[in-house]
């Protein structure tokens, strides 16, 4: 199944149900919000979860694009992936959890054709304020899936206040051979779909206040969904990566782990730079800026002719199209090469400064001092620093830090 039949097919699947589309939105987020962008479907219709009537009713479907900042420093796995589709659903005060556990289950099984012995769920199992989520548990033990209950990591909120409530997620075994173990102790289990039962609100003191009227609000990573649909066993072999894969592979050898952080952060870069941030000092630019620079130092790392002009228009066509955006491809690759232009100047500038500093492996507060005294980006010093010991003294992490 293409991705674009398993997103109708997916939509339809709700609408047959009741509920209505709702386009998808920008990833920034607007004044007032303390995260810098969308990071996941219910994000936008937070007052609505909250309460407020939404002018498309009670029941909405939709595909959100998503930035997550947090798992940067997993990108690299089969897995993680910073920007990424969600598709998602909601009763906003509407139907309850089992209902839609059951839906879940049936377009998983029905309209995909998701081998349903290979899935295991986890649902919330108390802890000292909220007690276990009964009604999940028995709703996938009628189904006949094998449930674990976790006490922390079944519950879902968006910030330390605002709606929140246990979740129950859905596992695939992705490993060779009969499932094993549970999600919590094998990581062959895959999350792919998260029901979150929006029962209460975090106030500024810590304390829940159950909802008048709960909701759920579930997620599901496109991408993750294709790798099991298409069997690819990773997310960058699922083919919304396809033009990424064939253009990266054709311009530079990349060990594994360095090409899916390309892949992933080149798309990433297209679609935060098509919804119109500009690299920069803060804020959303400073996200961008960390992602064009960590593509530019893995690059770097072998060889320091590789050159974001050189990728053609076809990968970046694809992706704005994909996500709705209308710049122009070579506007954007023009953008990319102006902040690797910049880079290459700090890089110039960090290697006339270190090449003073002696040999001795580099300590947390010398990174510190070479930042805020001179501007010089981590992923930076490790590249010039790499290069003049052999990569043996400088400690090789995938964290990124500031710059100028
Ligand atoms: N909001 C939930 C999540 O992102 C569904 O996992």
């Amino acid at each position: 199944m293409h991705s674009y039949d398993v997103i109708e097919t997916f939509r339809n699947f709700y609408r047959d149900r009741g509920h209505r589309p709702v386009p998808d939105g920008t990833l920034l987020r607007p004044p007032g919000d303390p995260v810098l962008f969308t990071t996941s479907g219910m994000h936008p219709l937070t007052p609505y979860l909250e309460g407020r009537r939404h002018p498309l009713g009670r029941r909405l479907v939709n595909v959100q694009r998503c930035l997550r900042t947090t798992d940067l420093d997993e990108v690299g796995d089969p897995w993680h992936l910073t920007v990424f589709q969600m598709l998602g659903s909601w009763s906003l005060g509407d139907y309850d959890g089992s209902q839609s556990l059951r839906w879940g289950y049936q377009l998983l099984r029905d309209e995909f054709g998701v081998d349903v012995s290979r899935l295991h769920v986890t649902v919330f199992g108390g802890d000292d304020q909220v007690g276990p989520d009964r009604e999940s548990w028995q709703t996938w033990t009628e189904l006949g899936l094998p449930v674990e209950p976790t006490p922390e990591d079944n519950w879902w909120s968006n910030g330390p206040t605002g709606p929140c409530g246990p979740d129950s997620e859905l596992f695939y075994w992705t490993g060779d051979g009969p499932p094993t173990g549970t999600p919590s102790t094998d990581s062959r289990w895959v999350e792919i779909w998260n029901h979150v039962m929006m029962r209460y609100r975090r106030l500024d003191d810590g304390s829940l206040m159950p909802l008048s009227s709960p909701s759920v609000d579930t997620g599901m990573g496109l991408e993750r969904l294709l790798t099991v649909l298409q069997q690819t066993g990773s997310v960058f072999d699922c083919d919304v990566f396809d033009g990424w894969v064939e253009e990266v592979d054709r311009l530079w050898r990349l060990s594994d782990r360095d090409r899916r952080v390309v892949i992933d952060h080149l798309r990433s870069c297209v679609v935060v730079l098509g919804d119109g941030v500009r690299p920069s000092s803060s804020r959303q630019g400073y996200v961008l800026r960390r992602l064009v620079r960590r593509v530019l130092t893995t690059l770097w790392r072998d060889d320091r002719s590789r050159r974001l002009g050189d990728l053609p228009p076809d990968p970046v066509e694809e992706t704005s199209r994909r996500f709705g955006q209308p710049d122009e491809p070579q506007r954007l690759l023009s953008l990319l090469d102006e902040e690797e232009r910049r880079f290459r100047g700090v890089l110039d500038r960090g290697q006339v400064l270190l090449s003073r500093r002696g040999s001795g492996p580099v300590v947390e507060g010398e990174y510190r001092y070479w930042h805020e005294t001179h501007g010089l980006p981590r992923e930076l010093v490790d590249l010039v620093l790499g290069e003049r010991l052999g990569g043996s003294q400088v400690q090789q992490g995938p964290q990124v830090s500031g710059s100028r």
